[in-house]
């Protein structure tokens, strides 16, 4: 049984101030939801006063990204030390990240390492842009991205992997629940490919890109599919709410 995980990115979304309010609002709606994994991904600066506010809850924070280096001279970084001090996962690989800052799926490689040796679990974005969809190759490009980016990773169930389409992410326009569930299919045989069979069919597969209270249902009653990562609509506390209590009912049914 795979319990089901739904994370908030936040993004660059909300100073300090307002994540504290934001949590505010949304703890009381989310306190009453069992059954699902519940994450919280705001940004660096808001995770130490977000600890203390969810030190007697369930929920869970995520930071959204890391430096692979222990310590250093790596200025305006942060190392995987310091983020499993506040957290109990971290995102990696997100897609805005290899299209802004340049990160590789030997980057990814490099951070999915790092989080493991220090007990963070991964939760790894893997998705094809709309060029690579229009020239048919979402697959290869998807099977690629686990290959290399989970290359000599003792996998755990613990582990998460985000399936986003590049050309879901933020435009309103969702995969198609079919689609989804036919890659995240895809992921988890990819999975296999590299581990034991037991292990990918343990570990969780999200759908993110455009997921709102309105689509959640029809993602989540799939089969292949654990859960989503929701951007903009995790920073409403009504709607993020939502779609948790939909996921709860929904996949317990
Ligand atoms: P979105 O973002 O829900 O705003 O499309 C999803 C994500 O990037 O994780």
């Amino acid at each position: 049984m795979r319990i089901p995980i739904i994370a908030g990115n936040w993004k660059m979304n909300a100073t300090v101030s307002e994540a504290v309010q934001l949590v505010r609002d949304m703890l009381p709606g989310m306190e009453k939801i069992d059954g699902v994994e519940k994450v919280i991904c705001p940004p660096f600066v808001s995770l130490w006063a977000l600890k203390d506010l969810l030190k007697n809850s369930v929920v869970k924070l995520a930071a959204q990204n890391l430096y692979y280096q222990e310590k250093g001279a790596y200025t305006g970084e942060v190392s995987p030390g310091m983020v499993r001090e506040l957290c109990d996962y971290v995102i990696i690989g997100h897609s805005e990240r290899r299209a802004y800052f340049g990160e590789t799926d030997e980057l990814v490689n490099r951070k999915v390492h790092a989080a493991l040796k220090v007990g963070l679990n991964p939760i790894v974005c893997v998705g094809e842009t709309l060029e690579k969809r229009e020239q048919g190759k979402a697959e290869e490009v998807v099977a690629g991205q686990i290959k290399n980016g989970l290359a000599g990773v003792e996998l755990g169930p613990t582990m998460v992997i985000a399936y986003e389409p590049v050309w879901a992410i933020g435009t309103g326009r969702a995969a198609t629940p079919d689609d989804a569930n036919r890659m995240a299919k895809l992921i988890r045989e990819s999975i296999a490919a590299i581990s034991a069979p037991a292990l990918a069919r343990d570990i969780r597969i999200q759908y993110g890109g455009s997921v709102t209270a309105s689509n959640i249902a029809e993602f989540i009653v799939r089969k292949e599919i654990d859960g989503a990562l929701v951007g903009g609509a995790s920073l409403k506390a009504a709607e993020f709410v939502s779609i948790l209590e939909q996921t709860a009912r929904l996949k317990k049914a």
